[in-house]
């Protein structure tokens, strides 16, 4: 059997933004290493140091020295959160129970995204909130005195529940969320570990009043969502076995692997260590043939991410491949479900629009032509896999748009490509 080739893939994003965000919480000495360095962390980085965090340059080893929501200070500029829904959407959580006013704006792409999802439960917590807009960004708002609240999401999203429990923790206040079906739940978790009392029951959360939040010493793992993109050009390609070390492994987030299983692809995880409160560990993938596959609503949280990226992978699997229930995609960095269904033809595939998803019809005939990414990083991974399979010719836009996530990505691709081509 060949040695699989180990890549390793830069320190997950929802994790990065939290550890920030709770560093800034606790008091005491917080100290993080593997933080994500990419230009979604810098924008939460960026934030928190508006409001007098000392949060020093990302790298190496962070130690942040803080005294609590309470020490955090009124900005004098706006908080600008770049292209980064998790920063905006979790820092107006924070900014709710400060008594001061913070005025949120982003990046055309953010300005568009709905905000109207957080400002209604911090109104009813308590806070003011304008969107000048209408929906999306400029936010401004007004915290202070926050009241509990039990919330029951319309959406499955991570962000939203977090910010209504970011809200409950600075506000020492007892909250409660339901959801859909349940997020990723990497916010419930850090919680714990920092001494908060957490109750999950179903898609049900609850935390009482914090307190202080204990100082976090953490190391963050490597994203599943970046490990993903590699370990589909494993799958695709008639090369080596490709294996991504120190993997996040918490299952809220672990579906994109799960189903390439059900498409027949070899993917395997051997456990590792916990880290911080998640599950790690090692994904393994080699060369499969693939089948088409049908995920639903339930199954869409877990890959939410990965959503575009197991379209393209679709694309060159045996049949249909259909995603529903997934009409959130409309609202992320693009609208995904338009932006992937037209790259998708504009390089000879052939698929079709949902209303809450797309279908994606799967062949073996080389992929040719330009992908329009509309700036969302996710689009240019997921067409770049496809791109660097042979026989394919795919140009990107604007490959720049990876530094949201995972900078180095065109070069771990080209490096990756070139060593699996040469085995
Ligand atoms: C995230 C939650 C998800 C995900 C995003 C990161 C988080 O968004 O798409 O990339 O870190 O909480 P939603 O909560 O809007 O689904």
């Amino acid at each position: 059997m060949t040695t699989p080739l180990q890549v390793r893939v830069p320190g997950d994003k929802s994790l990065s933004h939290r550890a920030l965000i709770f560093a800034a919480l606790a008091t005491g000495r917080s100290r993080i290493r593997d933080v994500l360095q990419s230009a979604d962390v810098h924008s939460t980085a960026g934030v928190l140091r508006a409001l007098g965090v000392p949060v020093p340059p990302l790298g190496g080893d962070i130690v942040i020295d803080a005294r609590g929501a309470r020490a955090m200070r009124a900005p004098t500029t706006d908080l600008d959160c770049g292209n980064s829904g998790t920063t905006t959407r979790l820092m107006a959580g924070v900014a709710a129970g400060c008594a001061f006013r913070s005025r949120f704006i982003g990046d055309a792409s953010l300005s568009k995204r709905p905000m109207r999802r957080v400002a209604r439960p911090l109104v009813a917590m308590g806070a003011r909130v304008e969107l000048e807009a209408g929906d999306g960004l400029p936010m401004v708002i007004e915290g202070g005195a926050l009241k509990s609240i039990a919330w029951s999401s319309e959406t499955a999203s991570a962000q939203i529940k977090s910010a209504i429990l970011l809200a409950g923790v600075v506000g020492g206040v007892a909250v409660e969320v339901t959801e859909p079906s349940r997020s990723r739940d990497h916010t419930e978790r850090m919680l714990r570990s920092l001494g908060a009392r957490v109750k999950i029951d179903g898609t049900r959360v609850r935390i009482e009043p914090a307190g202080e939040l204990a100082p976090l010493d953490m190391r963050v793992p490597a994203d599943p969502s970046s490990a993903a993109f590699l370990i589909a050009l494993a799958i695709l390609s008639h090369s080596a076995p490709v294996s991504v070390p120190n993997v996040c492994l918490n299952p809220t987030r672990t579906g994109f692997f799960d189903v390439l299983r059900s498409m027949g692809a070899a993917v395997t995880i051997e456990e590792g260590s916990e880290q911080g409160g998640e599950r790690t560990g090692a994904v393994h993938a080699s060369h499969s043939e693939l089948h088409g596959v049908a995920v639903d609503e339930s199954q869409v949280p877990s890959m939410i991410d990965e959503l575009p990226l197991l379209a393209c992978t679709g694309a060159r699997a045996r049949g249909t491949t259909e995603i529903r229930g997934a009409a959130e995609l409309r609202v992320k960095e693009s609208d995904r479900i338009a932006t992937v269904v037209s790259n998708l033809r504009a390089i000879g595939a052939s698929a079709e629009e949902l209303p809450d998803g797309l279908v994606v019809i799967g062949g073996i005939a080389p992929l040719r032509g330009r992908v329009v990414t509309h700036g969302d990083h996710r689009i240019a991974m997921a067409f770049g896999v496809l791109g660097a399979l042979p026989g394919n010719e795919i140009e990107i836009d604007d490959p720049a748009c990876v530094a949201v996530s995972y900078p180095a990505f065109w070069d771990d691709l080209a490096r990756v490509t070139r060593t699996l081509l040469s085995r």
